[in-house]
């Protein structure tokens, strides 16, 4: 019992912060409820979005999606009629054009959890990739962003039902750390925390949680064209982990929303990079939260190591090259 004592006090003194998180976190625990709410997903026709629609409509909400093609539109509905008997409301429109990304949402009706998911990445330095590239990826994955919340967010206000309900972004593990190859996709990303964060605030006294989603590579006809023209030392850097399978992010992406929780990994490396980079973010958990203030200094360090390999990388490429 003595030799157990000082392994004891350690203990109470490491579970001391508890009851003060408990206290502090902000926003309070929420659960989103999914079941007969109206879930409106973008860039739903493909990819995370589309398998977050099978998700969202096998567990009886009346889905609607939003994209530009309407020929994959219609397969995807057809696809969700076919698992799971539930006829999906479907509206053809660039997020690029707020105008039009109002009367689909105007027409769809009354949003209970938003799910903003288009995206388009371009791999290429910033030296080679054109200015029209990287204007096209602000444009889609920040701006567009911004058109379908500013569309949607007063009716979400103006709701009947007076349940929680849910704003949610797609954002990547290239919006949590810059990558080589990445820069104009990383800052469209990177936006869309800044977005949430403040948007957070905003929105909290209407009872709506803001999740942001942060997938690693994921199986999607988007990521298959993204492979083809990524920069060799953006796969040696990023292309070390293996890819996950479109519906597991889904299923990670569905349970953060369900759960409100604010920052939403999809596997052990994203739970890793969340801790590592949680600075002033909401935390609803306050498990959580005493993970994030336990080990934040130790992954501090692991992430130095990881800085010290990518660039010793890139120093060993660029020699590379100069010798060849
Ligand atoms: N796959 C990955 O490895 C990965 C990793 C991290 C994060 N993400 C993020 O996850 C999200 C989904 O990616 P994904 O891999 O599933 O992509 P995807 O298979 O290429 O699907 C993209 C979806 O967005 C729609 N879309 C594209 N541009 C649009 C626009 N201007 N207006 C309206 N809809 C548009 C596409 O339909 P149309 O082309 O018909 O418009 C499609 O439905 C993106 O935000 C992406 O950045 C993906």
């Amino acid at each position: 019992m003595v030799i157990l004592l000082p392994f004891i006090l350690l203990l109470l003194l490491l579970l001391l912060p508890l009851p003060l998180l408990y206290f502090i976190v902000r926003p309070r625990p929420v659960r989103i409820p999914i079941k007969n709410r109206h879930v409106f997903i973008t860039g739903g026709s493909s990819g995370i979005g589309l398998a977050l629609a099978h998700r969202a409509a096998s567990q009886g909400a009346r889905v609607s999606l939003l994209a530009r093609s309407l020929k994959k539109l219609e397969e995807a509905k057809e696809s969700i009629r076919l698992s799971s008997g539930s006829d999906v409301s479907i509206f053809s429109a660039d997020v690029r054009d707020y105008d039009v990304v109002e009367k689909a949402i105007s027409d769809a009706g009354p949003i209970d959890v938003l799910v903003v998911n288009q995206g388009v990445f371009v791999p290429r330095e910033l030296e080679k990739q054109g200015l029209d590239e990287v204007k096209f990826m602000l444009d889609v994955n920040l701006m567009g962003s911004f058109n379908v919340i500013k569309a949607a967010l007063p009716l979400m206000k103006q709701r009947t039902d007076r349940s929680p309900a849910s704003i949610a972004l797609i954002s990547s593990q290239a919006g949590q750390v810059g990558i080589y190859g990445y820069t104009a996709y990383s800052a469209s990303k990177f936006g869309l925390r800044g977005l949430a964060e403040a948007l957070q605030q905003e929105v909290i006294a209407d009872n709506i949680h803001v999740s942001l989603v942060f997938p690693p590579d994921t199986d999607t006809p988007g990521f298959e064209r993204e492979t083809e023209v990524r920069p060799e030392l953006t796969n040696i850097l990023a292309g070390s982990s293996s890819s996950m399978k479109a519906d597991s992010v889904a299923k990670k992406a569905l349970d953060g929303i369900q759960s409100g929780s604010f920052i939403v990994p999809c596997n052990f490396d994203g739970h890793m990079l969340a801790i590592a980079t949680a600075g002033l973010s909401p935390q609803r958990s306050f498990w959580m939260a005493f993970i994030e203030v336990s080990f934040a200094g130790v992954l501090r360090l692991v992430a130095l190591f990881f800085q010290w390999n990518w660039y010793r990388c890139i120093e060993h490429w660029h020699a590379k090259k100069k010798d060849t």
